[in-house]
């Protein structure tokens, strides 16, 4: 099995990172894996924001729970009220990944672009996990945060990826769900 197939079925999502930094180029080179994404008419609709400011991740963190409080799934609400519980799982990088409104299948685009970046990180040994959760904050504040990302005009944040080095050992993946795979020839 050639080393990019390996890299994709290894790559787990890590949920607990050491306070290390990624080096700035390997940093480089899993956004600009995000960048060559193929994307619905090329349009590439995506933008990547890097947050290693540890008072906005906080400030996100908080925000978002609050809102998982009141979430009318007792999952989501369970785990705002957990004090353990945090958005990123602590990690020191955050992407989070915008999408231009305007363009045809944005989260389409924007979810294959996260993918090119969690194989990209998991090739250079760097541990990594979607975070879907901060998109309750960004429905009610998004524009906010628009601002605040500084964003360029018509873009919407979406979701995040907590990048870092992992703090556990080797996580096993989940078992694969059967009947996924036909063939007609
Ligand atoms: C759209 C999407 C949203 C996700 N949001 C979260 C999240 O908010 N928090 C989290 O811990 N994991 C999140 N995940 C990671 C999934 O839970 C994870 O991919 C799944 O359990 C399979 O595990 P694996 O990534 O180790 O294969 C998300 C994944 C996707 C694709």
């Amino acid at each position: 099995m050639n080393q990019t197939i390996q890299d994709i079925l290894k790559r787990r999502s890590i949920r607990a990172f050491q306070k290390r930094l990624v080096p700035e180029d390997d940093l480089s080179a899993i956004l600009e894996a995000g960048l060559y994404a193929p994307s619905a008419v090329n349009e590439q609709p995506w933008h990547f924001t890097v947050i290693q400011n540890k008072d906005m991740l906080a400030e996100l963190n908080v925000k978002t729970k609050d809102l998982l409080k009141k979430h009318p799934n007792p999952l989501f609400r369970n785990s705002g009220k957990d004090q353990e519980y945090n958005i990123f799982y602590h990690a020191p990088t955050v992407i989070i990944v915008s999408s231009q409104d305007d363009a045809l299948v944005p989260q389409i685009d924007c979810a294959v672009a996260t993918e090119n970046m969690l194989i990209a990180a998991q090739s250079l040994g760097i541990a990594s996990c979607w975070i879907g959760n901060v998109k309750w904050l960004f429905e009610t504040a998004g524009d906010e945060y628009k601002t605040r990302f500084k964003l360029p005009q018509g873009y919407t944040p979406s979701h995040g990826v907590s990048l870092g080095y992992s703090a556990i050992p080797a996580v096993q993946a989940p078992p694969r769900k059967g009947n996924a795979i036909n063939y007609i020839k």
